[in-house]
């Protein structure tokens, strides 16, 4: 296994790959009945290997991950590791949630400290909400008694925000972003990661894969280009490697749903870290991301222009979801996000749109929006 540093406010070093929790083996589609031997073997063979920190969050898996990362970290497995997961932002409703939703993970996970704690998910309502239940004053009396060993947050917002929420606090220790060789200019995205490991912070990428979408077989375009590389990497293989290529990376989360993936990932980190790609090869997987996104339908620069729309359509997310879901051959993810209020509030989606015509205007790439939003509704909305 390679090891990097985490960040610039420990001397820990990280393994290049960490294990992500939230797609463990199923028995069944029913997110909570995880294949609990399986997903036990799975992450003590990858502790074996090296691996030294394991994510995992409340609710993945319905509440059952941090069950079953306990189960996997007991026999002497929980020294051997960094146990990371994540306050349910979103559930907090007053200063005694911290508590009570803390002790309850610590009796899930079996352990009487967590050594990263990250707020998950912030975003411009969690985050003004819990910064002024005094989540800090909380945390860092947690932090003394040794309840948590650092404090993190985890981040799928607009880059402004991020910003704000790095500037916010003088202790974060790491945070966990969105980031592979699609998503440079998406979320917090290249100027991110940029930002906050420039503030000594470390940075847990997630999503390395785009959750797998990056992994699959790809569509005809891009796999045209991928013949022509000289050394014949997998799908997974070429992503990974270009995260780790980052400096700024401390390590990549794969939430690996199989004993293979788990190989294959391991074996990937083995011969990880900046020049492990050449040059060339830095080039073909740029001509890969051109082709993946010239299978986008719309046409949309994620450019801003036309917000706010009056009605509160979130027009550039929408487009977003869509043209993913086309590009990786993946409507179901797309539905998902679509219809997840965590990711988009009802009353912001594209069928509150009244064909005012207004962001058509503002719009440079003369997008005839109203329309498009009327097939995005018809094709990700809720089912009839
Ligand atoms: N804080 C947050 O808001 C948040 C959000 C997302 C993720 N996370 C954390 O970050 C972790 C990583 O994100 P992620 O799970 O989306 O990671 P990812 O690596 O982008 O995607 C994981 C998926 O990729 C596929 N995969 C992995 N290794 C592969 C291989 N070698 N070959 C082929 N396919 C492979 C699998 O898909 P199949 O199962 O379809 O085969 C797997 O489920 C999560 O597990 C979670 O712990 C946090
Ligand atoms: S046309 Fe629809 S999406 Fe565009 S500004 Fe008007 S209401 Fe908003
Ligand atoms: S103005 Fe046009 S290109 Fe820019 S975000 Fe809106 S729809 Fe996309």
């Amino acid at each position: 296994m390679k090891y990097r540093p985490f960040g610039k406010k420990m001397t820990w070093q990280s393994s290049a790959l960490g294990f992500g929790a939230m797609r463990l083996p199923q028995n069944t589609p029913d997110p909570a009945d995880i294949d609990e031997a399986e997903a036990v073997r799975m992450i003590r063979h990858s502790i074996d290997k090296g691996v030294n920190y394991i994510d995992t969050a409340y609710p993945y898996h319905a509440g059952r991950s941090e069950v079953v990362v306990g189960k996997a970290l007991s026999d002497g497995y929980r020294q051997k590791v960094k146990l990371a997961t994540k306050m349910p932002s979103w559930a907090i409703r007053s200063a005694a949630d911290f508590d009570r939703y803390f002790d309850e993970q610590l009796k899930r996970l079996q352990t009487d400290t967590i050594d990263f704690y990250l707020l998950h998910g912030l975003n411009k309502d969690y985050w003004p909400n819990l910064r002024d239940l005094k989540v800090f004053q909380w945390a860092e009396k947690a932090m003394s008694g040794g309840r948590i060993g650092r404090l993190g947050f985890s981040f799928h917002d607009e880059f402004d925000l991020f910003k704000e929420i790095v500037d916010g606090y003088d202790n974060w220790t790491f945070c966990q972003i969105q980031y592979n060789y699609m998503d440079t200019e998406f979320q917090a995205g290249q100027k991110g990661l940029k930002y906050a490991a420039g503030k000594g912070l470390a940075v847990v990428v997630m999503e390395p894969l785009r959750g797998g979408g990056l992994a699959k077989q790809p569509p005809a375009s891009v796999a045209q280009i991928l013949k022509g590389a000289v050394h014949q990497r997998s799908q997974a293989e070429w992503a990974l490697l270009w995260v780790w290529e980052h400096p700024e990376v401390s390590l990549a989360l794969s939430g690996m749903s199989t004993m293979e993936q788990v190989e294959q990932n391991l074996t990937t980190a083995n011969h990880s870290g900046h020049g492990s790609l050449t040059k060339d090869e830095l080039v073909l997987i740029d001509r890969v991301k051109g082709a993946f996104q010239g299978l986008s339908p719309i046409p949309c620069t994620n450019c801003g222009y036309c917000q706010p729309c009056s009605s509160g359509v979130d027009i550039p997310r929408i487009f977003q979801f869509y043209n993913n879901g086309i590009m990786y051959g993946d409507l179901r993810a797309a539905r998902f996000y679509y219809n997840s209020p965590v990711a988009m509030k009802p009353d912001q989606r594209a069928d509150k749109c009244i064909e005012c015509g207004e962001c058509e205007e503002a719009c440079p790439q003369k997008i005839p929006i109203a329309e498009w939003l009327k097939k995005v509704h018809t094709e990700l909305g809720p089912r009839q």
